[in-house]
């Protein structure tokens, strides 16, 4: 067999993505260890890939270090180098401080800045290469996310042999935002060098096909894009480009069985009794980013407590709350604002030993993460905007006793689906703060009723049946 490096054959299956599924940590000490990446993308994508062997093609989470390829779990892993400058430039400044903002209806204002869109474009194409070296003839590459969205016209350029698909994991803005974008005819030509252009709800497909009119010239298809069907096409020359709807899921089956084990329901109950066995407990898990809305549930909950119609004594909330770019302004910003936020509530409503918050500015392990889940009566997440989350769908997937409500943002894509939450608009403080009162308050019939209804949703519409819906129709197929 031919082969990419000494250690890797080429692959006829590759995901690109900006992170590879492990990142590199470097301790003071200079030691190095591999740890899992952080962020949904990894989440759904890693569980589904455990099964088939392919490549990863990805940066290693660490900048000015080159990493030779590696196997692990099954999986080739090609790493890409950044230096500190692209480090600073294509990841923290276009893609964290350009895109990540504007993709989500500019809840910061984006900056635009030339020197880190010619940085974007550099990277981009250093990714584009890297995978036409490992890439076998006539394979499949599945390109994903905003950081690499120029990836499949420059790798169609260098491979024409290649399958290509593309899927955004964040939401595709309304076109009047996405106009705002000084290299949108680069960005909206560089995914149509893609066979098929995934996102996560039929409105950011739509907005897309519009775009690939206005900017680009070439004229879409024009029937309505369905939920993993009916998909757009946009004619590229003699290429066609299909333009579809593919709403992400977790490993649900996995979720579910590590909640129904011994150890995470002794763990459950263990994390209980540490609290003090408060009668309720709220709950929220996200990366500590600007778009979850951590921020308003620490208000409506603050508020509820001042009001009396809360009372610390029986009620607390847990915040975990993942490390994620440090660096970029807005994201110190909000640190700074939570942590305060916390510090305030706490200082008014807890007693010695019983906090009323407990913040937590670190990632837990998966098993933990479940056990937190079996703990929670009430999971919050109240994100102003977020492509989808996979926060509200693993809860569910853990509550095989039917207990537990969920408050969902209707500004979550996951909220299309998961309709018997109770759904609220983060921007209505007090519809937010009546929603958390009703879930936590909530007729244990009604409750199950709800419950089983989130359920039956989130496992029979798990990670492999999004992979699978999305690749069917790239036209792949895989094995097993
Ligand atoms: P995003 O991709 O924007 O981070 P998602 O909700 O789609 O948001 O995915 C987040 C993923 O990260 C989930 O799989 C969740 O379990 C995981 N996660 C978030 N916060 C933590 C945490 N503190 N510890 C462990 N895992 C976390
Ligand atoms: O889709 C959300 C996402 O941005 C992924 O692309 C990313 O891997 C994850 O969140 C975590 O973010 P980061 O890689 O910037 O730490």
């Amino acid at each position: 067999m031919s082969s990419a490096s000494s250690t890797s054959p080429l692959a006829d299956f590759i995901v690109v993505a900006n992170r590879l599924p492990v990142d590199l940590e470097e301790a003071e000490d200079g030691t190095q260890r591999w740890r899992h990446s952080p962020g949904g993308l990894v989440s759904a994508l890693e569980p589904f890939l455990r099964a088939r062997r392919g490549a990863w093609v990805g940066w290693p989470g660490v900048a000015d270090v080159d990493v030779e390829p590696f196997e692990a779990a099954d999986k080739y892993l090609h790493p890409v180098s950044l230096s500190s400058a692209e480090f600073r430039d294509y990841y923290e400044g276009f893609s964290n401080a350009t895109l990540w903002p504007l993709y989500h209806d500019v809840v910061a204002p984006p900056v635009f800045d030339r020197s880190w869109w010619e940085s974007y474009v550099r990277v981009n194409h250093r990714f584009a290469e890297s995978c036409a070296e490992v890439a076998a003839e006539g394979a499949t590459v599945w390109i994903q996310d905003y950081q690499l969205q120029l990836v499949p016209a420059m790798l169609r350029d260098l491979r024409p042999d290649l399958r290509i698909g593309f899927f955004l994991h964040i939401p595709f803005p309304p076109v009047e935002l996405f106009m705002q974008l000084p290299w949108r005819t680069e960005i909206v030509r560089g995914l149509l060098g893609a066979d098929l252009v995934g996102f996560h709800r039929p409105g950011g497909a739509q907005n897309f096909l519009w775009l690939a009119r206005r900017l680009a010239g070439f004229e879409p298809s024009r029937g309505s894009v369905g939920v993993r069907n009916r998909p757009g096409v946009v004619q590229v020359g003699d290429r066609p480009v299909r333009v579809g709807a593919f709403p992400i899921s977790i490993d649900a089956t996995g979720f579910d069985a590590l909640a129904r084990s011994r150890e995470t329901q002794a763990r459950a109950k263990e994390i209980r009794a540490e609290l003090g066995n408060p009668r309720r407990i709220m709950l929220g898990v996200d990366r500590l980013d600007y778009t979850k809305g951590i921020d308003v549930r620490l208000h409506a909950f603050g508020e509820l407590l001042k009001e009396g119609r809360l009372d610390a004594e029986d009620t607390v909330m847990i915040q975990l709350a993942t490390p994620s770019r440090e660096r970029v302004e807005h994201y110190k910003k909000m640190r700074e604002e939570i942590e305060r936020e916390v510090g305030r509530i706490n200082g008014q409503f807890s007693r010695v030993g019983r906090p009323a918050v407990h913040y937590m500015h670190s990632s837990v392990e998966r098993t933990e993460l479940a056990a937190f889940y079996c703990a929670a009566d009430v999971m919050v997440v109240t994100p102003v905007r977020d492509g989808m989350n996979l926060v509200c769908k693993e809860y569910a997937a853990c509550r095989h006793d039917l207990g537990g409500a969920l408050v969902l943002s209707e500004f979550a894509g996951a909220a299309a689906e998961l309709t018997s939450a109770f759904l609220v608009n983060p921007h209505d403080l007090d519809g937010v703060k009546n929603s958390l009162v009703a879930a936590l308050n909530v007729d244990p019939t009604e409750g199950r009723r709800r419950m089983r209804a989130l359920r039956r949703q989130v496992l029979t519409h798990d990670v492999d049946r999004w992979a699978r819906s999305f690749l069917e129709a790239l036209g792949t197929q895989l094995t097993p």
